[in-house]
């Protein structure tokens, strides 16, 4: 059942082409972006003048993701917030705010308990979810199932690369009825997001190297991760990764933060990843890397750099350099991941840990 794979995550990163490729089909139908049980009318959505993405681990870090994309298509604030977080401090909700409930399981207790709390205070709440008829999807207004079919592995892959296409399914629709973007661009947009498996399925085909630079990091103390825009998220997802499975000291930052504290970590040796955005895309958000990658060479880091392919700026930075297809911006993160979950699976298993079931965790948390 694992497919000729020695480990079901890696069964799981392998089939990413295809949990993006099912999370979105049928959600484009007759120039439309259409949900499925959408127990919320056009005019509830356009109502919305607020959106909170409520989630815990991988998930809230698609909803990280997502604040991008969502704001800059709908033009409503959008807050991201750790579910166990968002009960505990009132928040401001009515019935005006959407409530986005991103969870691969549907059983979290404390992203289902930010439901209750959502719903208590009259806020819609929609599910995002891979589990038919779980406990968050049942007490949600409205759902929309992510379709990456079972994820064995505790740490989760293709359930957060559906993630990331459901929301931004989400802010489509938003865009849509409010009419923020024009149905052309709507279409576009989808049309990107529906090229993304192929991409992905790129990457995969280019893993060696990455599983040959996990070998060699095995023996590390601590892993970096920088990123901006987007790339953050992603820099953060990579760091968790890798605690989880190779339980490795691993911190993610905005690249841009780095000055202000966390370049004192950095010593001759130490590994740091970096997610570069796109040179085409935003110029300025790409020299701004540049410069920060060159800082932290100078001080002795080893660098390693993902960046988009036939970026030669970046090249005499990188100690190492991991290609990615070029994508729009937005969709960035759904091919900058693959290979950092890859390297947190190669050095698990250089390790000699199960990837499957990593220590002290489980695959859904049903207590607070
Ligand atoms: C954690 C899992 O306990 O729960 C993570 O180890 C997961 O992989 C997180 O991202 C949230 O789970 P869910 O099911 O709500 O998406």
């Amino acid at each position: 059942e694992k497919g000729g794979h020695e480990y079901f995550m890696l069964k799981e990163i392998d089939e990413q082409p295809t949990a993006l490729a099912d999370t979105l089909r049928g959600h484009f139908s007759d120039g439309r972006i259409v949900l499925d049980e959408q127990r919320l009318s056009d005019q509830d959505l356009r109502d919305v003048d607020k959106v909170f993405v409520v989630a815990c681990g991988s998930a809230y870090h698609s909803g990280l993701v997502a604040k991008y994309a969502i704001e800059h298509w709908t033009r409503l604030p959008v807050e991201v917030e750790l579910a166990s977080e968002f009960r505990y401090r009132d928040p401001v909700l009515d019935r005006d705010t959407l409530v986005v409930a991103v969870s691969q399981s549907g059983e979290t207790a404390d992203t289902l308990e930010a439901v209750r709390h959502a719903r208590e205070q009259k806020a819609r709440v929609l599910a995002v979810c891979n589990t038919n008829g779980a406990q968050i999807p049942r007490e949600s207004d409205a759902v929309l199932y992510t379709h990456a079919g079972p994820e064995i592995g505790v740490a989760s892959t293709k359930a957060f690369l559906a993630q990331i296409a459901a929301n931004y399914l989400v802010g489509l629709a938003l865009a849509q009825a409010r009419g923020t973007k024009y149905p052309d661009e709507v279409a576009r947009e989808f049309h990107e997001l529906a090229a993304m498996p192929e991409a992905v399925r790129q990457v995969l085909g280019t893993t060696e190297q990455v599983k040959a630079l996990g070998r060699e990091l095995s023996e590390a103390k601590a892993v970096l991760f920088l990123g901006r825009h987007v790339g953050y998220p992603v820099a953060l997802e990579g760091a968790l990764k890798l605690k989880e499975l190779a339980y490795m000291h691993a911190e993610g930052f905005a690249a841009g933060e780095l000055k202000h504290g966390p370049i004192a970590l950095i010593e001759p040796g130490l590994p740091v990843v970096v997610v570069m955005p796109s040179p085409k895309g935003r110029a300025v958000l790409h020299s701004k890397l540049v410069s920060n990658i060159s800082e932290i060479q100078a001080r002795g880091a080893r660098t390693i750099v993902i960046a988009e392919e036939g970026d030669e700026t970046v090249r005499p930075f990188a100690d190492e350099l991991i290609e990615i297809p070029a994508v729009p911006t937005l969709l960035q993160p759904l091919v900058s991941t693959v290979p950092l979950q890859v390297l947190a699976a190669e050095i698990a298993r250089s390790r000699g840990y199960d990837v499957d079931k990593p220590r002290n965790l489980a695959k859904s948390v049903t207590v607070e």
